[in-house]
């Protein structure tokens, strides 16, 4: 059928924003964007229950906590205990306690899992009328750098759906459609691979008493809270390993080696998978009424638990800048939206490669030889006695790094 006669079958709906993807960033930006009383719609691929029950992330930075706060949401949306601000290191079974807050006055991070957040912010939105649409199939873009884009998809039941809008969140994660949407030659995608390997574990232990990171002579890992009765677990192994290589045995003793903690508590393992540590930008973030927020932009690998709250940061920026321009006809901070996100980005990028390389060169030398070994164990030690130098660690943990905020420049 003729493109015409199609749009002549339609009589598109209308939406200020449409959202594309409903995991922690397009969640939020839709909650945020109510808040405002801007109206949005949210197209999800998957069911309500596969997004509600996705495991990854578990910490809300103190700074997204606070940006929670002055929406007027955290209470609503945050779930877990608050993290106590105390990080332990363990090098060659010596413990070196770390104070990851920063000090100053207001809420501290949230040992919240990203599928408690989720949910929570679903139930939220949906309480409030927020329309949300899942087992939204085939969404395609167009006229992106026209003043009202178009979007396309299938209901679950087949029914072809078009929403003329202003705006379009593109919030569809590394896998999604949205960044694909934009011609070739528009974005630079930058890449680093760490040639380091991870498996992670998800299993009902004890969590620790304090997010857990062990350096070791066989390798990196971890252990942090996920809930009250479960924890995840990381494991260094070579890039590309296969989970099936490691049964619980071996991972359990793996563990105990590595934590230098013999008694370790073990559980029912209810996940396992390897996955490579890597680090992924797309610039710019936006291209005409498209704005790129969290994964679908950039990935992080996981030191640092960086990964979720710069999607949260991005969606706190675009929905101010939405809302500047519906509210006050303003559209400086959607002009400028991309740099100011990629500077926090890049800013988190620095400190999740610098964390990645300390713990890995520290252990195992066989990667990258004694001299970065000895870098690495010369930054830990900096870490563990000089104050400025946690500080410094402080800050970036926290998120709380006011350089990395520079408000929006005006300049065109
Ligand atoms: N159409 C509609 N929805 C889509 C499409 C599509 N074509 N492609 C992907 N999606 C949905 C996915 O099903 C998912 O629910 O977009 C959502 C993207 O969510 P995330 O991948 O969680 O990305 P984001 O919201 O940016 O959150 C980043 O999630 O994966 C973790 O480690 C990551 O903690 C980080 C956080």
């Amino acid at each position: 059928m003729a493109e015409g006669a199609r749009q002549l079958d339609e009589t598109p709906e209308s939406a200020t924003v449409v959202v594309i993807g409903a995991g922690p960033a397009g969640l939020t930006v839709a909650s945020l964007l109510r808040r405002c009383g801007i109206d949005c719609v949210v197209l999800e691929r998957r069911s309500r229950e596969h997004v509600a029950q996705r495991q990854r992330a578990g910490i809300v930075e103190a700074r997204a906590v606070r940006m929670f706060e002055s929406w007027g949401l955290a209470d609503l949306v945050l779930g877990g205990p608050p993290h106590d601000g105390i990080l332990e290191f363990r090098v060659d079974g010596e413990s070196h306690l770390v104070d990851d807050s920063d000090g100053s006055e207001g809420p501290g991070a949230r040992l919240c899992p990203q599928q408690v957040l989720v949910q929570k912010l679903t139930a939220a939105h949906l309480a409030d009328g927020g329309d949300l649409r899942y087992e939204a199939a085939d969404v395609t873009l167009h006229d992106l750098t026209g003043d009202r884009p178009m979007v396309r998809y299938r209901s679950a039941d087949g029914t072809p759906h078009a929403i003329s809008c202003a705006f379009v969140a593109g919030c569809d994660g590394e896998h999604g459609v949205t960044r694909t949407a934009v011609p070739d030659g528009h974005l630079t995608a930058h890449t680093l691979d760490h040639g380091i390997g991870w498996l992670t574990v998800l299993a009902d232990a004890p969590p620790p008493a304090h997010p857990l990171l062990a350096v070791s002579p066989q390798g990196f890992a971890a252990h942090f809270p996920r809930g009250p009765h479960s924890s995840r677990y990381y494991l260094q192994c070579p890039p590309d390993d296969d989970p099936g290589a490691w049964p619980d045995d071996r991972i359990w003793d793996a563990l105990r080696t590595r934590l230098a903690d013999p008694a370790l508590t073990a559980g029912p393992i209810t996940d396992r998978e390897t996955f490579r540590l890597r680090g992924l930008v797309n610039e710019p973030m936006q291209y005409g009424r498209l704005f790129l927020v969290g994964d679908a932009a950039h990935i992080v690998s996981p030191m640092g638990g960086k990964g979720m709250n710069l999607a949260l940061y991005d969606a706190d920026l675009f929905a101010r800048a939405v809302r500047d321009q519906v509210r006050d006809g303003d559209d400086t901070a959607l002009r400028t939206y991309s740099e100011r996100c990629l500077r926090r980005v890049w800013s988190d990028q620095e400190f999740s490669h610098w964390l990645t390389r300390t713990v890995h060169d520290a252990g195992d030398a066989t990667r990258c030889g004694p001299f970065l070994q000895r870098l690495a164990r010369a930054r830990l030690d900096r870490l563990f006695s000089s104050p400025a130098a946690a500080r410094a660690f402080a800050e970036l943990m926290t998120g709380l790094d006011p350089a990395q905020d520079r408000p929006a420049s005006t300049g065109r």
